[in-house]
């Protein structure tokens, strides 16, 4: 495998990972992922973010570094923005056969390399924000702590001859590249796809950390950037403030601020709940709102995180058990709240046996989310006539409501 040319002495080497494996033991990438690593060739040569041990990731980087001449063993320098294993995995062999490459990283990330790696504190070089590395024959790199995006210790190598961003996880994205690394060979067709994935990156890692995410964007504002590379996705060289602009649109909807659309989450043991959910999503209809259906435990809650992130509207639907809610609607809700999905227009109902409780459990969760609770109500057994109506008239009145979010952000 070769590595891709970015620009004069600069290299894409990465690996797109197909892998039954969840990301972060956690989330599911059925599409793939990629892990995106670069070589800076100046007089000295960097290679900047790393891979882990993954879908035979290493043996491609080192394959595509051999491509254009360089052995591990020649590397002066290995720059991490980020200690994450997806970028440092691979740390513990790099630092053996690099014997001479210095490590440089963050303050932070220098604690964290010498925990996580049995790094000594000779291996490494801490940069802070301002620092400069020069490669020698015009490569020259500049670094910018972006702390908390999203581990505290992450920073931004800026190269100055190429106007080149390594931005790490900021601007990434889930879901494997398909035939081309650069935005701009990409088919309009295509995008779809990757915006998918790019919000259900930024929900499922991001999401918490956004007033961050707008102050490292404001931060690197001040930067000429002609091409983002960041550690996952697309590169950006032909449109990069399309990836700037959707990362801005996500980082808001942590704000009074998302799209006019519902996502509708619901789960039900024996069908009495379900029957509600018709009549509910009936209601939604008369105002034509998009509505993103999601089926628990059967649909993993990364996607729920996804859609519920940008919609303005979540509806819930679950049945009481064992005096609580549906265990697995918890799960949805303590991972909406985890990841601070706010500032919700929100409707509850399900069905209960003799004396309920998911209702209770519900109201409690949801107190500190500033979700705007339009109604949470039970019915005992199968919904009456009377009950499908209600139903109906609180689908179509929170469909009005999320139609009445802001839809600018400053
Ligand atoms: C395992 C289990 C636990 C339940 N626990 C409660 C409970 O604590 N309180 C209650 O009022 N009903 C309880 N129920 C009754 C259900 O809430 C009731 O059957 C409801 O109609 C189920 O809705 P569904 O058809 O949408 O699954 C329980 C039912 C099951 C199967
Ligand atoms: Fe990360
Ligand atoms: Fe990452």
């Amino acid at each position: 495998m070769k590595a891709i040319k970015l620009s004069d002495g600069i290299h894409w080497i990465g690996a797109n990972i197909s892998t039954n494996d969840l990301f972060e033991g956690i989330w599911p990438i059925p599409d793939g992922v990629t892990l995106n690593s670069y070589l800076v060739q100046g007089e000295k040569t960097a290679v900047i973010d790393l891979v882990r041990d993954w879908g035979g990731a290493p043996t491609y980087v080192l394959s595509q570094m051999e491509s254009v001449g360089i052995k591990p063993k020649d590397l002066d320098y290995v720059i991490l923005n980020h200690l994450e294993p997806d970028h440092t995995g691979w740390l513990d062999m790099i630092h053996i056969i690099a014997e001479n490459a210095k490590i440089l990283t963050t303050e932070k990330g220098a604690e964290m390399a010498k925990a996580f790696y049995n790094l000594k504190e000779e291996d490494i070089d801490v940069v802070k924000s301002g620092d400069t590395l020069d490669l020698g024959n015009g490569k020259n790199l500049v670094f910018e702590e972006i702390p908390h995006v999203h581990w505290p210790e992450t920073m931004v190598t800026y190269e100055t001859s190429s106007n080149t961003l390594f931005s790490c996880d900021a601007f990434g994205s889930f879901g494997a590249l398909k035939g081309s690394i650069f935005d701009d060979e990409v088919p309009e067709a295509d995008f779809d796809y990757y915006e998918e994935e790019t919000l259900r990156y930024y929900a499922n890692i991001v999401g918490p950390f956004s007033t961050h995410v707008l102050k490292a964007i404001d931060k690197l504002g001040s930067l000429e950037i002609d091409m983002i590379a960041p550690s996952h996705g697309l590169i950006w060289r032909g449109k990069p403030e399309r990836i700037i602009e959707q990362y801005v649109a996500y980082a808001n909807y942590s704000k009074d601020y998302a799209e006019p659309e519902i996502t509708f989450i619901w789960g039900s043991m024996y069908g009495n709940t379900e029957r509600m959910v018709r009549a509910v999503l009936k209601g939604i209809a008369k105002e034509e709102v998009p509505v993103h259906i999601f089926h628990v435990p059967e649909d993993d809650v990364s996607y729920i995180l996804g859609q519920a992130w940008k919609s303005a509207g979540l509806v819930f639907g679950m049945p009481t058990y064992e005096y609580k809610m549906f265990p697995p609607m918890r799960y949805v809700i303590d991972l909406l709240a985890q990841k601070q999905a706010r500032y919700k227009k929100v409707l509850r109902f399900g069905s209960f046996g003799w004396s309920g409780g998911a209702e209770r459990e519900f109201s409690d969760k949801i107190e500190r989310l500033k979700w705007d609770l339009l109604e949470s109500f039970d019915f005992k057994g199968a919904p009456t006539q009377e009950d499908l109506e209600k139903g109906i008239e609180l689908g179509q009145k929170i469909a009005k409501q999320v139609n009445e979010i802001p839809r600018k952000f400053e």
